[in-house]
């Protein structure tokens, strides 16, 4: 196992307001990490960072043992909960639009051979993620599931190293996320991905991941609610695929 992200002694502060404290873990290649923690912990402020969307305010975030530029790269992808596709575009122009922003960032057009290749890369993308039959609908004609599947699709045919899912599932029926999740673990072992997943289900984060890091305060000042950030108060490493934990023993609570 090689480390692939490293957090060195990362702070996040908006203003006099402390998200995330001393935060120091690596990350291996190929791992799947769940993020829990309550609302507000500073999850999604752990993704963007991750995304390059956001520097910490201080302490540095190392790619391959190197500084993480304070931009978004192809090499990392994301995933929301919802309105991570263009309503205007079909799955297609929603698929192709996203190498388009990777590979034409000036234009975010490609043309000729290049788009044609872009297409091809796109159908392959698309029908993986098991929406082959549904190139030409719009988001709109979609269902929940199938919304999110364009959306991982979107991501993923930037070919990037890193996916970040943000509650992606959190908004789908349980059966819908069954078959999400068995989607999810066939494209992180085809893909040879890295995915940190933020998640409220706490069966979800121990199911699919092989680490479950819970964010949240350590110390409260009832006085200054934002004098302190968040801290890995949970950082569980699990050895076996956890389906067979019984649900007794996961027995975490938050929120
Ligand atoms: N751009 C920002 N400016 C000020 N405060 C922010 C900003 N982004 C997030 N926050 C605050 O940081 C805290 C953590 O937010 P977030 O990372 O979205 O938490 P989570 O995803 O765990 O619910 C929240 O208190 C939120 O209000
Ligand atoms: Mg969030």
């Amino acid at each position: 196992m090689s480390t692939l992200l490293s957090f060195r002694d990362v702070w996040v502060e908006y203003g006099d307001r402390i998200v995330i404290e001393k935060l120091s873990l690596d990350i291996e290649a190929h791992s799947f990490v769940s993020i829990i923690g309550p609302s507000g912990a500073g999850k999604s402020s752990f993704l963007r960072l991750i995304l390059g969307q956001e520097g910490p305010t201080h302490g540095s975030i190392l790619l391959d043992g190197i500084p993480l530029a304070p931009e978004c790269g192809p090499d990392r992808g994301i995933v929301f909960q919802r309105y991570s596709v263009f309503p205007h575009l079909s799955a297609l122009g929603n698929t192709i639009l996203g190498m388009e922003c990777a590979r034409a960032p000036l234009s975010a057009r490609l043309f000729g051979a290049a788009r044609r290749a872009a297409k091809e890369e796109a159908v392959e993308m698309l029908t993986a993620v098991g929406l082959g039959d549904s190139l030409h609908l719009y988001p709109a004609q979609m269902s929940g599931g199938m919304q999110q599947r364009l959306a991982i699709a979107q991501a993923l045919v930037k070919r990037p190293r890193i996916l970040l899912l943000d509650e992606p599932f959190g908004a789908l029926d349980p059966g819908i996320r069954a078959d999400m999740h068995v989607l999810i673990r066939k494209l992180w072992s085809d893909y040879a991905l890295t995915i940190v997943m933020v998640t409220h289900d706490i069966r979800e984060a121990f199911s699919l991941g092989t680490r479950v890091i819970a964010l949240d305060k350590r110390r409260h000042d009832p006085h200054a609610p934002h004098r302190f950030g968040a801290v890995a108060v949970y950082d569980l490493p699990l050895k076996e695929r956890v389906e067979q934990i019984s649900d007794e023993r996961v027995s975490i609570t938050i929120d």
